[in-house]
């Protein structure tokens, strides 16, 4: 971390005296050593990225526990897919599903926009960091990204070269920072894979200030067929290493790339209800992937990545899926009446709201 980025700290948690203590640094960068808060505490400085969680000792230990083998699966990921997000084919998909997922239109210039007037960002489950990167690029202030597993690191050498932002390691549930603070906390894919998507989301929506746009993006209940097989490979797969089952990933990698080879398109003249399936033109693989078994494949990608989009999917401990209804419920019982779940695709749901001003 830059010893500059320490004010981003400064202004979003409640400690009011925090100092650095450098074992290692160089090129302006704290690569090792501890923040020390309030005179007292004391949280390591790893490879360039602080480390806060050891706050987890407050969480009740079987939700740790269940975190921790999550939290395992994306260490692994982000280890190995350290580019991920970055290349400029990639980053062109990323943001087009971003203007989707926000009910934007469908431009750079409109995403450069989303964020030209916030001042605070917050971003949760970071990744490789090329979301963050973009956002601190663009937006009028500071963004502070973290993560809990491995992908701090990464994001944190994608981001470093950036004086407006600061990549902490920690757990959402127990963040070290203020609440009624960000203009815009965003968790892109992230809270399903905690023990509780509805407590992750009551927690992240304490650190958005009045006024302040909460985004998130869940995976959404599919059709019964999906449930079967989601729910069968994820109990053979969840607990092979997860070098293994990138290998058992490859065969349906293969069958997503074969599918999306033909470039077939059906059409359905009547919807099939029991299945969950919408009437009209279904491209094949497509039609497969949303109702009977997770393969994906997108051209734009290489193997590796394919691959590992369909090893996220099936190898992490919790990956719970959800309904519009319960999201309406949950948007009740936080008191939100401003909120946008955008169609951006069949099997997400991406939330947007905005936070009441007498929340
Ligand atoms: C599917 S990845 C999404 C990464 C990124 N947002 C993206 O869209 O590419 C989920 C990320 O959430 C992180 N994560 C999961 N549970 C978390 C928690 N309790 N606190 C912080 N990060 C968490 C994982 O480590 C992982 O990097």
């Amino acid at each position: 971390m830059k010893q500059t980025a320490l004010k981003f700290l400064k202004d979003s948690s409640e400690w009011t005296q925090l100092d650095i203590i450098a074992d290692k640094a160089e090129n302006g960068q704290i690569l090792n050593g501890k923040i020390v808060a309030d005179g007292h505490i004391s949280y390591p400085i790893i490879g360039g990225v602080p480390s806060f969680l050891a706050n987890r000792l407050q969480l009740d230990g079987a939700w740790t526990q269940e975190q921790n083998k999550t939290t395992e699966t994306f260490s692994e990921k982000w280890n190995q897919f350290r580019n991920y997000g970055m290349k400029e084919s990639e980053l062109k998909l990323h943001q087009n599903w971003f203007c989707k997922k926000f009910g934007i239109e469908e431009s750079l210039d409109s995403l450069k926009g989303f964020y030209r007037n916030k001042r605070s960002i917050l971003e949760v489950g970071t990744g490789s960091g090329f979301n963050c990167r973009f956002m601190a690029e663009n937006c009028g202030g500071y963004v502070i990204g973290a993560d809990i597993s491995d992908g701090a690191f990464t994001s944190y050498h994608n981001t470093q070269d950036l004086d407006n932002i600061l990549i902490i390691q920690a757990d959402l549930m127990q963040l070290p920072l203020k609440h009624n603070q960000f203009d815009f906390v965003i968790a892109d894919g992230v809270l399903h894979h905690t023990p509780n998507t509805q407590l992750a989301v009551n927690e992240l929506f304490k650190f958005v200030r009045p006024g302040g746009q909460f985004f998130f993006y869940i995976y959404k209940k599919m059709g019964p067929v999906k449930q079967f097989t989601d729910q069968y490979i994820r109990e053979a797969f969840r607990d092979l290493p997860p070098e293994k089952c990138l290998l058992q990933c490859q065969p349906i990698t293969e069958l997503g790339r074969e599918l999306a080879k033909l470039d077939a398109k059906i059409t359905l003249e009547k919807p099939i209800p029991v299945l969950g399936i919408p009437a009209g033109t279904h491209n094949v693989q497509r039609l497969i992937y949303y109702n009977f078994l997770k393969c994906f494949w997108n051209d734009a990608l290489d193997y590796e990545t394919n691959n590992m989009v369909n090893y996220d999917w099936y190898h992490p401990h919790d990956a719970w899926q959800h309904s519009e209804s319960e999201v309406h419920e949950w948007m009740k019982e936080l008191g939100v009446g401003e909120y946008k779940i955008n169609d951006a695709n069949p099997n997400g749901l991406s939330v947007l709201l905005t936070k009441p001003l007498q929340a």
